[in-house]
């Protein structure tokens, strides 16, 4: 049992082969954080390591206990407000305006396996077996409240979940402003924190910052968990690098408004927290109501940051991911909307098709641009209906033409959304959220809509349903085109305004839970324009994401290197473009733009009647390639090798579950000339199994690979004279164990 509860001491360890947590209930009802950290040997207890005294000037817990101050102890759920001088993880108003309160121990359960927190989005087991959960029950007696810390620890993941559930079991009418996650004190600040921010067209970049005394924080006032960061925070030691170290990921699965705060004070100590963002949260809790939080996974790795990201990459792609697709290697497509953007015109899209299917591709997306009256992102969202002016023949007897040539047929949405020239705000303007009588921001010419109301999401989910019954669709892509503002609900109360951006999210995973669950077979990719909601809680409903609108391949090796720092190949969706770029007008090889959409879940979006049969050749070859060793790329382990963040050079490699095959991705964004020779260390391999290796003569053990390195030393060590390889170069190398004589 990985759970331990040591009754003398009031202690819980919690650990497995990876890392011990250890918390303690003192005798005043509080629990404490003592350890975090590699495994420990367990024990009675650990109670030297509550390092309290007494320090000038501190608040005391009462004048009886002098000694005692909760602003120098490492609070497992802090409050503030009586005695904590840091931020707190709750803040309840009551109703006599104080916001004070006071959580004991009250009792504490222990079982096997991992309790649901549906309607919201969270990592599962699928036998109880997996994992165990330690549930701490806390209760203020003053206003009856109950507060319920979990903790799910699985037997081989280095992964801790966590969340907190409020329950107001009293009379009062409570407000509950904040509600963090979790919360986490760390005894020291020697860390470095890294952040995955960004924009649009540039998601997730890599930035790594020593810590500061006080607070530092990444969030999301946008409705959605956005572009500019990821709901992703890591805290790694200053000598920590990709193959060796300590660090702790924070990974918060909710896909709307976050917090992530990191908080030194000064004598050192590190305060996270993480959870959904109280500024745009007041959420009313009548007697009887409860209140769940998302949930934060923890991974903890003293292996270097790509031990990390392969816990986050196998726990997501295999217990937060859910559905058939789940562990299918993903059909490889042809979208539409680089070719043609919203120009939908059934006998060109017909053709497009035909071109996809001869090319070997298996599914074709038709984009933006199908339903009826969008001419320009100024119309039609809301109206889910075929455009027939665009598709006289109708979707259904389109899709079943795509799949008489032998392909799958996806559609793209977007459910969340609406244009003032549509029926539907034509019949409705009510359902937009906005202030009445106050100015109505507009984001790509469009508005959003009430999601918070489900008259709204069951209207939507009518209308997406009539088309999923009539038509054959295979796929869908979910985008959600703008952020949230004015976020006002004119079906709610005022007292209920506060809720609103976080039932927008229920609204939003509502719809997704009724559709998946309603059409297992469809396989769903979330979008929002590009990565803006590229989270955890949308892996749970679509098990691959639209990395980014940037298709250019020497941006894509940053924005991908950066993905997959938390989340798992299988997860991000990568295309090949036409070239010049359309959006940095960058002409890379058609060789490079593939060898890096590979690694992904690959397919083109380019108009496929405009290749040349040269191309053609060349891309039927990748895609050969692709159904080949699709299943090593997006099921295999993956490991960054060196970073875009850090040179002109990029390389990764997966490696299949039992080490015996392996392909390396390497990429030179600009060719140099008469540099230092190049060699390549690579990861994961069998030791003593001897490796072929494509484009190369020699056989390698993979010792040879990991501590000599493979060699790429090639003419730019010189002169360039007998070489076209110029700017934008990428080799992939296939390694395969031979089997011994
Ligand atoms: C967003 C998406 C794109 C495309 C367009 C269609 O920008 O990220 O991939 O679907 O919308 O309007």
């Amino acid at each position: 049992m990985p759970i331990h509860f040591k009754e003398s001491s009031m202690t819980f360890h919690l650990f497995n082969q990876k890392f011990s947590y250890i918390l303690k209930i003192l005798p005043e009802g509080i629990p404490v954080q003592l350890y975090f950290g590699a495994p420990l040997i367990d024990k009675e207890n650990w109670d030297y390591l509550l390092e309290s005294v007494h320090r000038p000037m501190q608040v005391a817990y009462s004048l009886e206990k002098p000694e005692l101050s909760l602003e120098h102890l490492r609070l497992e759920y802090p409050s503030s407000l009586s005695g904590d001088m840091r931020p707190g993880a709750i803040d309840l108003l009551q109703e006599n305006g104080s916001r004070v309160v006071d959580f004991q121990y009250e009792g504490h359960s222990i079982q096997r396996g991992k309790p649901s927190i549906a309607p919201l989005p969270a990592c599962y087991v699928e036998e109880d077996q997996e994992a165990e959960t330690l549930q701490i029950r806390l209760y203020d007696k003053e206003i009856q409240t109950e507060l319920v810390l979990s903790y799910t620890l699985y037997e081989d993941w280095p992964v801790l979940c966590r969340n907190a559930r409020i329950t107001n079991s009293g009379s009062q009418k409570l407000v509950l402003n904040k509600l963090m996650s979790m919360s986490l004190d760390l005894p020291d600040d020697d860390w470095q924190e890294l952040v995955l921010p960004g924009a649009w067209a540039r998601e997730r970049n890599i930035e790594v910052h020593p810590l500061h005394t006080g607070s530092q924080s990444i969030y999301s006032l946008r409705g959605h968990s956005s572009h500019h960061y990821n709901p992703f925070l890591c805290l790694k030691r200053p000598d920590t690098s990709e193959k060796q170290g300590e660090c702790i990921g924070l990974s918060l699965v909710y896909s709307g408004n976050f917090l992530a705060d990191v908080d030194v004070n000064p004598y050192h100590t590190t305060r996270i927290s993480m959870g959904i963002h109280p500024y745009t949260f007041s959420w009313p809790l009548a007697s009887g109501e409860s209140f769940q939080s998302p949930e934060v996974v923890l991974v903890y790795s003293d292996e270097g940051l790509n031990a990390m990201s392969q816990a986050f990459h196998s726990l997501f792609r295999s217990r937060l991911a859910r559905g058939e697709f789940r562990d299918k290697p993903r059909p490889l497509l042809l979208n539409s909307w680089e070719g043609i953007y919203m120009n939908v015109e059934e006998k060109k899209v017909l053709e497009m098709a035909q071109a996809t299917a001869d090319l070997g591709l298996e599914l074709f997306v038709l984009d933006d641009g199908w339903f009826k009256g969008r001419n320009s992102d100024r119309s039609a969202l809301g109206d889910w209906v075929c455009d027939p002016a665009k598709l006289p023949g109708g979707l259904k007897n389109l899709s079943e033409k795509v799949e008489a040539m032998g392909l799958q047929f996806g559609l793209w949405f977007e459910p969340e959304m609406v244009s003032l020239d549509s029926d539907l705000y034509r019949n409705h303007p009510e359902w937009v959220l906005h202030v009445p009588q106050r100015r109505l921001s507009a984001g790509r010419n469009q508005f959003v809509l009430d999601f918070s109301n489900p008259d709204v999401v069951d209207y939507i989910a009518t209308a997406m349903e009539a088309i999923l019954d009539e038509a054959k669709i295979s796929y869908i892509k979910w985008d959600m085109n703008r952020s949230l503002s004015e976020v006002y609900s004119s079906a709610s109360s005022p007292e209920q305004q506060g809720t609103i951006y976080h039932r927008f999210i229920l609204g939003v995973y509502a719809l997704y839970e009724r559709l998946t669950c309603k059409y297992p077979q469809i396989l769903f990719e979330s979008c929002a324009s590009g990565g803006a909601r590229f989270d955890p809680g949308m892996l749970y409903y679509a098990p691959q994401a639209w990395t980014s609108d940037d298709t250019d391949a020497v941006e894509r090796l940053k924005i991908q290197y950066g993905t997959s720092m938390v989340y798992p190949i299988s997860s991000m969706g990568s295309h090949v473009s036409a070239v010049p770029n359309h959006q940095l007008h960058r002409k890379t090889s058609l060789q490079m733009r593939s060898a890096v959409a590979m690694f992904g879940t690959f397919g083109y979006e380019l108009d496929p009647l405009l290749l040349s049969s040269q191309e053609k050749a060349e891309i039927q070859e990748q895609i050969a390639f692709m159904k080949k060793y699709r299943k090593l790329i997006q099921f295999g382990e993956f490991y960054r090798l060196q970073s875009p963040f850090e040179g002109n050079e990029t390389a990764w490699m997966v490696v299949s579950p039992d080490r015996k095959t392996a392909l390396v991705g390497y990429y030179r964004v600009l060719q140099q000339i008469n540099v230092g020779f190049r060699r390549l260390k690579l990861q994961g391999l069998l030791p003593d199994a001897l490796y072929s290796i494509s484009n190369k003569e020699e056989m390698e053990y993979g010792l040879e690979l990991e501590r000599a390195g493979m060699v790429l030393s090639d003419d730019s060590s010189s002169e360039n004279r007998n070489t076209d390889e110029g700017d934008y170069l990428a080799r992939l190398y296939l390694l395969q164990a031979q089997e011994p004589e």
